[in-house]
């Protein structure tokens, strides 16, 4: 801006008249950038567009390796690579290419501005109206002042490559926001653990409808067991709990209150749960457990680890609590990693509980265990257990069976067995002789 503002100056102070015909022209070499930066746009938008394919296509083959192996794609996948790798090969270049093209073109229209300025400026010399001096004084400056025009052009590969990732980055951060939480929340400090749901429906596609006028009174204290068929909505119906979804219409509440009027933190902070994917952090096994509550001394993260029958393999690490977990738990059994999350649950004792198949990858003597402690732990509490096993949740006070998105059928397992419904069915399936 400097060197455009300042050789200006000089300029007009040499000859206005060539100075104005300079002010004019030079403008000129940005159209024609511009006219090539809105050709080679699109290129750049698609290059970005087939690496970020790219960049998923490795890390999924990467990731799954096992699966590829194990269905002999290798050579598919190769493939399928080559194919992307080409196609990035074929609009890169084309991006460059005409991206490379702007300098030389603005280049080559400031010389001409350059060559009009020498032939103005000769013929006014000639007419006696500007010395020699000058007009080389003026040459001199003209050229300086296209130079900052050509330097912006010579940028104007980054900028595009640049501008079109961060297209891509504008549409994540224009992604429509969650509601914020209200800013005068009530705060639950001491939850007692009613959840009522009242008509409450919701889908996540608005086509498929997929839970529909669901009511529920749950009293403080009472161990609620979920069972029914895949994909029926068990997961669904926690996620509203945990308003990881929010409702279509209807409500829920806890103690009495609205969830939506709450604070996500602080409902989520009365929830302890355990999901049917677990899923752990690269850092040791130490700061995994701690991660519900920071606050946690070695000896109750031990205890709960002990509680969870997770302290005996743990011990038996190379490095115990300190030995470092890889992303997701790669380097833990399924059945280790569970535990492990039931742990890190136990950690936070939570008013509520929830358990979406936590114990379906345990043996079935930790799980009785397991159980056991749970039962422990949320004695007077309220607690939801998905489980397929229906040995499992025999004891539960309620039992709801879903089935398409509904409760078809509700009661303890005396009285569902006795209506001789679907629970009958489901139950007599998995225990024929029984
Ligand atoms: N994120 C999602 N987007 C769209 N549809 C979904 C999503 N998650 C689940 N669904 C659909 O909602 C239905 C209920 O899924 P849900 O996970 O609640 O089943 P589930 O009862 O927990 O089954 P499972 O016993 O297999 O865990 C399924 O038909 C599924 O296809
Ligand atoms: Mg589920």
């Amino acid at each position: 801006m400097v060197t455009i503002v300042g050789t200006l100056i000089f300029m007009l102070m040499i000859d206005w008249r060539i100075a104005l015909a300079v002010v004019i022209l030079t403008p000129l070499s940005l159209f024609v950038a511009a006219f090539i930066g809105k050709l080679s746009h699109k290129r750049f938008t698609e290059q970005q567009l087939l690496q970020g394919e790219i960049s998923s296509y490795v890390e999924e083959h990467i990731g799954n390796q096992h699966i590829v192996k194990a269905f002999s794609y290798e050579e598919r996948a190769i493939d399928d690579f080559e194919k992307l790798n080409s196609r990035l090969y074929d609009v890169g270049f084309k991006a460059q290419f005409a991206g490379a093209l702007a300098n030389p073109s603005t280049r080559f229209v400031n010389a001409m501005v350059y060559a009009a300025v020498g032939i103005l400026g000769a013929l006014a010399a000639v007419a006696n109206s500007l010395s020699v001096g000058q007009l080389s004084c003026f040459l001199t400056y003209a050229n300086q002042y296209t130079k900052p025009f050509n330097e912006v052009t010579g940028v104007l590969t980054q900028l595009q490559t640049a501008l079109a990732a961060a297209g891509r980055v504008f549409d994540v951060l224009e992604a429509e926001n969650e509601t914020p939480d209200s800013e005068n929340s009530p705060i639950i400090s001491d939850c007692k653990g009613d959840v009522s749901i009242e008509n409450v429906s919701f889908s996540y596609t608005k086509e498929k409808p997929l839970i529909k006028n669901f009511s529920l009174d749950v009293k403080s204290g009472s161990k609620i067991a979920i069972v029914g068929p895949t994909g029926c909505g068990k997961t669904t119906f926690i996620n509203l709990l945990m308003r990881f979804y929010e409702t279509d219409s209807g409500k829920i509440s806890i103690d009495g209150i609205d969830i939506k009027s709450l604070s996500r933190d602080n409902l989520r902070r009365q929830f302890g749960m355990v999901l049917q994917d677990s899923w752990l952090f690269k850092g040791t096994i130490m700061e995994n457990l701690r991660y519900g509550n920071e606050n946690a001394t070695d000896e109750e993260v031990v205890a709960a680890a002990k509680a969870a029958y997770a302290h005996s393999f743990i011990r038996k690490m190379s490095d115990g609590y300190n030995t470092v977990i890889s992303e997701g738990g790669g380097n833990l059994s399924q059945g280790q990693k569970q535990l492990l999350c039931i742990a890190r649950a136990m950690l936070t004792n939570p008013s509520i509980l929830i358990l979406d198949e936590a114990t379906s990858s345990i043996d079935t003597l930790t799980e009785k265990r397991v159980q056991k402690a749970f039962a422990k732990m949320m004695e007077g509490k309220t607690s939801f257990v998905v489980a397929h096993r229906l040995s499992t949740i025999k004891e539960s006070d309620v039992i709801l069976v879903m089935k398409d998105g509904n409760i078809i059928e509700q009661g303890n397992h005396e009285e569902l067995l006795a209506k001789n419904g679907f629970y009958y069915t489901l139950y007599t399936s998995q225990f024929a002789k029984a």
